[in-house]
């Protein structure tokens, strides 16, 4: 007989003052309201900001979404199975097979029942491991805005040049390949060992991180991504040609500014870092973006698109159950290779 439980497991984070420790705890499990789904989770994802998150990082600026009171439930996306839907949505029925994000709470994805708006949800194309897809919606999104963000899409990419900054990551290796299906020429800087991992992406050239590479490539990008570190953004800037499309990155000091300096200070000194770095921009040059991650629903689609081409992944190198969540942190916070998820 199959017994319907009304509590959730979840992995809650215990914070900075436990050193980033996890327990596992039974939560209530909640009815979906209107809009939303509950989903029985398969596989949710460790993304490095979730390690970030689990040291105290972005506090300051969470507590305005109320995602920074230990213990929470850390995790943004996930795959799995519908078990319950709200009265308004008619998109998706039990048992169906979805993959999807939620915004950045304290009700996070690292827990075995999660509730999601329907609209962050999308079906796993038949024949496809919802596993293999529970990793993609952050990262790809959050690399999406940052796309957008530069002014680059998908109707005027055909041709462009784009260099990309921590191209082998999670991010870069989705640019990597999306920007490849627009007809984009891109160039990435990455460590020599992940070269032919960069150029299997869909990389035109690749370029050695460690030999300061910045200055030899010259003034000639019509976008620059900067995925890897905020202390190269400005050198990525010196790359950009006169009249380029535009720069975004995802490594500014903007949450950091707010955990270290309070408020007024953070507004101001966060305004000047990005003016300073905007007065450096070549002539012409139209964007300049800080990407913060939300949910997108045009960002999803596109996402949806490339899954169903299956023109988009990312490799898995680590599965732990939910208990081993530290084991999932640790893989991800020591850079090894491949995404970590926990599987309840
Ligand atoms: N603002 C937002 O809302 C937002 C959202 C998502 C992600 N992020 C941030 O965006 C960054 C990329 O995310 P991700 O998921 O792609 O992370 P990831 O998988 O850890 O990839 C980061 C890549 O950048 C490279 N890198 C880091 N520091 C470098 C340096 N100093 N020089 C050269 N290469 C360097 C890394 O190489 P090695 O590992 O070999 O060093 C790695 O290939 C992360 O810092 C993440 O926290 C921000």
């Amino acid at each position: 007989m199959n017994m319907i439980t009304t509590t959730a497991k979840a992995s809650m984070c215990l914070g900075p003052s436990s050193g980033g420790g996890f327990v596992m705890r039974q939560i209530p499990r909640r009815k979906p309201a209107a809009d939303e789904v509950e989903v029985a989770v398969a596989a949710a994802s460790v993304n490095p900001i979730d390690v970030h998150r689990a040291q105290g990082y972005g506090r300051r600026l969470l507590s305005l979404l109320g995602a920074s009171r230990f213990p929470m439930v850390l995790g943004n996306d996930l795959a799995g199975t519908v078990t319950s839907v709200g009265t308004g949505v008619s998109r998706f029925q039990l048992g169906d097979c979805v993959y999807g994000l939620k915004p950045t709470s304290a009700e996070g994805t690292h827990a075995s029942h999660v509730l999601v708006k329907a609209n962050y949800l999308l079906p796993v194309p038949e024949g496809q491991d919802p596993l293999a897809l529970a990793a993609l919606p952050y990262c790809f999104v959050t690399m999406w805005l940052a796309i957008s963000g530069a002014g680059l899409t998908r109707e005027n990419a055909s041709g462009k040049s784009v260099l990309v900054h921590g191209a082998a990551g999670g991010l870069g290796t989705l640019a990597l390949q999306m920007l490849s299906e627009w007809g984009a020429k891109v160039t990435a800087i990455a460590w020599p060992s992940n070269f032919d991992a960069c150029i299997g992406a869909g990389a035109a050239d690749v370029v050695d991180c460690t030999k300061k590479p910045f200055a030899s490539l010259g003034r000639s990008f019509d976008v620059t991504l900067n995925f890897a570190t905020w202390d190269d953004d400005l050198l990525l800037l010196g790359c950009l040609r006169d009249g380029a499309l535009g720069h975004a990155t995802t490594v500014h000091p903007m949450l950091r500014n707010f955990d270290e300096l309070g408020w007024t200070r953070a507004v101001l000194s966060t305004l000047s870092d990005k003016k300073r770095h905007r007065s450096t921009l070549p002539k012409g040059v139209k964007h300049y973006a800080w990407t913060l991650f939300r949910p997108d629903e045009a960002a999803l689609s596109e996402l949806r698109r490339l899954v169903e081409q299956n023109d988009i992944s990312l490799p898995i190198g680590l599965i732990r159950s939910l208990e081993d969540a530290a084991e999932a942190f640790e893989h991800v916070s020591k850079g090894k290779p491949g995404r970590a998820l926990l599987k309840p």
